[in-house]
């Protein structure tokens, strides 16, 4: 593990901003991906139907259409759990207090600053301990947040969440709220939901919160709409898989003889998004030393996004020893958050 401290060549005009940071690398960027490089993709692509993992999304242009995802019209996800952050925030520092706020897959860190706001506006310290695998976007996060809260202490770590919440620190203030927002729960299917859940009640202490955004179960023009924006920004992000994983590993998947395809799948209430091909092919990765036949309309799964039930998801979560302490959702019910603590 290495830790460093971000360099500043002139400290007292950045506010101490270089003791105020601290960055643990749990697993080198590379390796975080790259440990038994590509066995994932082999797999996944000779599975019947061919899956990928999810993981493959997120390259530089991957990051970027994903943020451009969130302002899409359609996508009502990111405005919804935003307003309902707004709202609530307070509410949320005055019942945990003087707080370390752990996120689960920071990224830019935009939604967290709602929560900061809320915390320094009553006066609290403020510890934040942001989680990503992608060390630059938490450099980069941090240091922003450090120019704007004057009195932030900001402890990042770069790694998987699993790695990251069996590694994280005791905490220093009274009390730590690990925050997992954006719906990202809904891309676990049912085995790691679980296995999730019970890594998050392993890294708390009783007593402790768990903050979870979780979209809703809604008619399914609403959600299909929000997974096949006219924009084709979604489609875009979908296919973009293909293209990294050519850089990756020297492939030759033609992005326009795939598609997008995203449907609601209303028994098991989840989005499923493939890529179906549009003829019969065979697709090369070169450093892998693999092809792959596809036939027409043959698809590839590449993320579930699933849709919960707000009665049931905290009946699941009580189960757990996460008690719901409060719930809020917006005027439509699109959205759902949960503050919850955990109890022995
Ligand atoms: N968790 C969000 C959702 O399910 C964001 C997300 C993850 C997403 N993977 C995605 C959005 C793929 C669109 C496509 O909506």
């Amino acid at each position: 593990m290495t830790v460093f401290k971000s360099a500043s060549s002139n400290p007292s005009s950045q506010n101490n901003i270089e003791e105020r940071l601290q960055i643990q690398r749990l697993l080198e960027p590379s390796l975080v991906i790259s440990t038994n490089a590509g066995n994932d993709v082999i797999k996944g692509l000779t599975q019947r139907p061919k899956t990928l993992p999810p993981r493959y999304f997120y390259d530089d242009r991957g990051s970027e259409l994903f943020e451009q995802i969130c302002e899409l019209p359609e996508y009502y996800l990111t405005r919804t759990e935003t307003k309902i952050l707004q709202i609530c925030a307070s509410e949320i520092a005055e019942i945990t207090g003087a707080c370390e706020i752990v996120e689960l897959g920071s990224g830019s860190s935009t939604k967290t600053r709602i929560l900061l706001d809320a915390y320094y506006k009553q006066g609290l310290p403020l510890h934040y301990l942001p989680i990503d695998v992608s060390a630059g976007m938490l450099e980069s996060s941090a240091l922003s947040l450090l120019a704007d809260y004057p009195s932030l202490q900001v402890y990042a770590l770069a790694g998987t969440y699993e790695l990251a919440l069996s590694e994280i620190e005791p905490k220093e203030l009274p009390n730590r709220m690990i925050c997992f927002i954006g719906s990202t729960l809904g891309n676990l299917n049912p085995r790691e939901y679980d296995v999730f859940l019970s890594q998050v009640k392993a890294a708390l202490q009783v007593g402790e919160y768990f903050l979870l955004g979780v979209d809703l179960q809604k008619p399914k023009h609403i959600l299909e709409a929000a997974y096949n924006d006219n924009q084709g920004v979604t489609a875009a992000f979908n296919l973009n898989m293909l293209e990294h994983l050519n850089w990756r590993f020297q492939g030759n998947f033609d992005t326009r003889q795939f598609e997008h395809w995203a449907f609601y799948n209303e028994l098991e209430h989840q989005i499923e998004m493939h890529l179906k091909s549009k003829r019969s092919q065979t697709v090369e990765l070169r450093t892998l030393k693999f092809n792959i036949d596809f036939e027409a309309g043959e698809t590839i799964h590449t993320e579930i996004s699933r849709k919960f039930d707000l009665n049931r998801i905290q009946q699941e979560l009580k189960a757990k020893g996460l008690v719901p302490q409060k719930v809020w959702t917006d005027e439509n019910q699109l959205f759902g958050l949960l503050l919850c603590q955990l109890q022995d």
